[in-house]
């Protein structure tokens, strides 16, 4: 069972930390994971030029184009975003929206994948829970089962607080505490769904 691991920060810091703890945490469960950092990645907006719509596949040749087989092949898909202006990265925007042309092809191409998401913010409170929320929003319009780690630590999902530093999220007990359940019940789903099929 593959999970892909999204990256969005441009810069290999705390986000790419705690999604690599995660990934690592799956790996020991036995699923076959893939980290796909959006660092240095060439990845532009879509441009709703509805080339899609017609030919089935995105006419914009970036790396976008490497991301398109990982996201179909993995039965779980993990977002995992800094927190900026309250909201998901840019850089993690634009790979939601390039989806479009995933969904072109297949109307159902997340449809009964696991999702989960990871937000880590400079400030204690400064919009992890928003952020997570976009990336749900994101798998439930798309057909793909948003799991949180559920009451008790993990509400909405991941979510940590940085202080802007490496160092600071990784004295975020709280924030690993919400992992582990996130990633537990996440993990869960997947292998219910694959027994289920
Ligand atoms: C453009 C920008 C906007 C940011 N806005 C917020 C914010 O609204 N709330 C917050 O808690 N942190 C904010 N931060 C801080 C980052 O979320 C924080 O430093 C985080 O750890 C960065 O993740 P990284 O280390 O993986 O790059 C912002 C950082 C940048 C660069």
């Amino acid at each position: 069972m593959k999970v892909l691991g999204i990256c969005g920060s441009p810069r290999k810091q705390a986000t790419h930390h705690v999604l690599n703890e995660a990934l690592q945490m799956l790996d020991e469960k036995g699923f076959e994971t893939e980290f796909y950092s959006l660092r240095g990645k060439n990845i532009s907006p879509c441009r709703h030029c509805d080339y899609c719509m017609k030919h089935k596949e995105c006419v914009v040749d970036d790396d976008m184009q490497d991301i398109y087989p990982l996201i179909t092949e993995a039965e779980g898909i993990i977002m995992a975003t800094p927190v900026y202006n309250g909201g998901l990265s840019a850089q993690l925007k634009a790979v939601m929206d390039r989806c479009r042309a995933l969904g072109a092809r297949d109307f159902d191409f997340l449809r009964y994948k696991v999702g989960m998401a990871i937000a880590v913010g400079g400030d204690r409170i400064g919009g992890q829970e928003l952020a997570i929320q976009q990336i749900m929003t994101f798998f439930i319009l798309t057909g793909a089962i948003p799991v949180s780690g559920g009451a008790y630590g993990a509400n909405m999902g991941a979510n940590f607080w940085s202080k802007d530093t490496l160092e600071g999220v990784k004295q975020d007990e709280e924030g690993f505490k919400s992992l582990r359940k996130t990633v537990k019940r996440f993990s869960n789903f997947i292998e219910n769904f694959e027994i289920k099929k």
